[in-house]
């Protein structure tokens, strides 16, 4: 049994779509939850910087005492993951590799679409790992600058995120992709949105739940699961507003959230891993 909390971070509220599967299959474990609020949006930065805020997050979480760090943004995993596991002492696990996958056993006609952010697009993990498994099949990347910052606002199911989610839906429409990768933690918190506009026939792909799956798997075959028969709880930080995250989370999670604690970028620089 090991009782050290499993650290999860994003940039900003996405992340929590992959916490929630998390306390969905390991309702035992603890979580901590770094959201990077101060820095949002991470997509249209370069990658050696976003690398350098998820070296950063990574380090104090390592330092706080967790026993995993789970990288819930798919540009912190595409611009750090190789180097986080370098760095650090803990196992580390992203976002992309489950999506690609699922997307490679889903498609039909292996034309896959992927709406991200602009570092997860040129980072180009998803076109690699998408070859890797069917050199057949193809990729169409879309990058999607809009969402993250509407998601976030006071407006997230407002008119302006239907219009920024058809026009960006609308090239994957064309080159007749029947699979589309999410591939943005953010974006499943507007799924119903993605649904409507691509309809019954495209299958949406996100890796929330696998991601989970493969928490849980590293915890138990390392041996450091926590007892399975506590409870489990959760703390989040913010470097950003405590109230602003609070309130967003509790609607986007489902979860009442008491406290949320600051933590400050000059913590997080000096504790980067
Ligand atoms: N949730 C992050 C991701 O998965 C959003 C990145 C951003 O802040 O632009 O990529």
């Amino acid at each position: 049994m090991d009782p050290r909390p499993v650290g999860v971070f994003d940039s900003g509220v996405g992340g929590l779509t992959v916490l929630h599967e998390c306390l969905v299959t390991m309702p035992h474990e603890d979580f901590v939850y770094v959201g990077d609020a101060a820095r949002l949006p991470y997509g249209p930065r370069p990658l050696a910087e976003i690398r350098r805020f998820a070296h950063e997050i990574a380090g104090y979480l390592e330092a706080d005492g967790v026993k995993l760090v789970l990288v819930a943004c798919n540009a912190a995993t595409s611009a750090a993951l190789p180097t986080l596991q370098e760095s650090l002492s803990v196992p580390v696990v992203g976002v992309i590799t489950p999506e690609a996958h699922a997307a490679v056993q889903a498609t039909r006609n292996r034309r896959i679409g992927l709406l991200a952010t602009k570092a997860t697009v040129e980072a180009g993990r998803y076109a690699e790992l998408v070859h890797t498994l069917d050199a057949g099949a193809t990729l169409h990347p879309v990058v999607c600058p809009r969402l993250v910052p509407l998601i976030e606002s006071d407006d997230p199911f407002g008119a302006a995120t239907t219009e920024a989610v058809r026009e960006y839906a609308a090239p994957v429409k064309r080159a007749g992709c029947d699979t589309i990768i999410l591939g943005c933690t953010h974006y499943p918190l507007i799924r119903p949105i993605f649904q409507r506009v691509f309809g019954r026939d495209v299958t949406l792909v996100f890796s929330a739940e696998e991601t989970a799956r493969e928490v849980a798997e590293t915890l138990a075959r390392k041996g450091i699961d926590n007892d399975p028969a506590r409870e489990g709880g959760y703390r989040f930080l913010t470097t950003g507003d405590r109230e602003t995250f609070r309130e967003l989370g509790q609607r986007f999670l489902q979860l009442p959230i008491q406290a949320v604690e600051r933590v400050t970028l000059a913590q997080l620089e000096a504790a980067a891993a």
